[in-house]
C-alpha cells in the first residue's frame, strides 16, 4: 500500500512565465533555449523524452528514447527499426514527444512527421557509440521475447568473440529517425494553476503562435 494520499499530492509552480513579447517566431529558437537549460541544470538526462507512436490497428504505445540531434525543424533518436515502434512507425510515419524537466517545471510536447535518417548518418552515430552499446545492439532482438536473461548474456558474449579486434558494423535494423515537427507546445508551471502554454504549428511554410488555456 502507498503511505501517503496521493490525491493531496501537488507541487506548487513559483517560477516565472513566459511572457508574449519574449517569444520568438520560431519555436526552435525556444526548444534551443529550453534545452540549453535543462542541460546545465540538475535534471537528469534532459534529453529523455516520452515517444508516442500508433500501431496499424490504431493502438497508441508510448515509451522513452533519447534525443540524439536537433535541427532547423527537426530532431532525431534512435532504435531498433524491427522494434514495436519501428514497426508502429513504418505502418504509421507520425509520432508525439514529451519532455518533463521537473526541476525547471517545463514540459515540451511536439509531433510530426517521422522518416529514416540516411544510412551514412546512423552508420557515422553508430560507429560514435560505446562497444558496449555496440555490442548491445547487435544482441538485442528490440521487443522480441527473450527465454531468459542468459540467453541474452550468451548472445552479447557471442558478438563480442564474433568480433574481436574488428570494428564493430552497425546492424542493418538499427537506424535513426528523424522526427519534422509540425506542431510544439511549451509548458511552464506557475502559481495558482495559471500555467503557460505556448503552441506553435508549422503551416504553408510558417509559424503560427496561441497562447493556450492551462
Ligand atoms: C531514459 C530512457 C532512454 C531510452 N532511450 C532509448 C533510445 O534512445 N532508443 C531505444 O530504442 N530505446 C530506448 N529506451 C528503451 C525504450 O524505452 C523501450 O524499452 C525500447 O526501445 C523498446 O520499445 P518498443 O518495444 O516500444 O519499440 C530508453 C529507455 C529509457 C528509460
Amino acid at each position: 500500500m502507498v503511505d501517503v494520499k496521493i490525491t493531496d499530492l501537488r507541487r506548487k509552480y513559483t517560477r516565472s512565465g513566459l511572457l508574449d513579447e519574449n517569444l520568438p517566431e520560431n519555436p526552435m529558437k525556444l526548444f534551443n533555449q529550453w534545452f540549453k537549460e535543462a542541460l546545465h541544470s540538475e535534471v537528469i538526462e534532459p534529453n529523455a523524452m516520452a515517444l508516442a507512436t500508433v500501431s496499424s490497428a490504431g493502438s497508441p504505445n508510448v515509451r522513452m528514447v533519447l534525443l540524439k540531434g536537433i535541427d532547423d525543424n527537426s530532431i532525431n533518436f534512435y532504435t531498433n527499426y524491427n522494434s514495436r515502434k519501428g514497426q508502429d512507425l513504418a505502418a504509421n510515419p507520425f509520432c508525439s514527444c514529451t519532455f518533463w524537466w521537473a526541476e525547471l517545471e517545463r514540459q515540451v510536447r511536439l509531433s510530426g512527421t517521422v522518416e529514416r535518417l540516411p544510412e551514412s548518418v546512423s552508420e557515422n552515430y553508430f560507429q560514435s557509440r560505446p562497444r558496449e552499446s555496440q555490442i548491445g545492439a547487435w544482441a538485442s532482438d528490440q521487443s522480441k521475447p527473450v527465454a531468459d536473461r542468459e540467453e541474452l548474456e550468451r548472445k552479447f558474449s557471442e558478438i563480442e568473440s564474433r568480433f574481436k579486434d574488428q570494428e564493430i558494423p552497425k546492424p542493418v535494423a538499427w537506424g535513426g529517425f528523424k522526427i519534422t515537427i509540425q506542431e510544439i507546445e511549451f509548458w511552464q508551471g506557475r502559481p495558482g494553476r495559471l500555467h503557460d502554454r505556448i503552441y506553435y504549428i508549422h503551416s504553408s511554410g510558417k509559424w503560427n503562435r496561441q497562447r493556450l488555456a492551462p
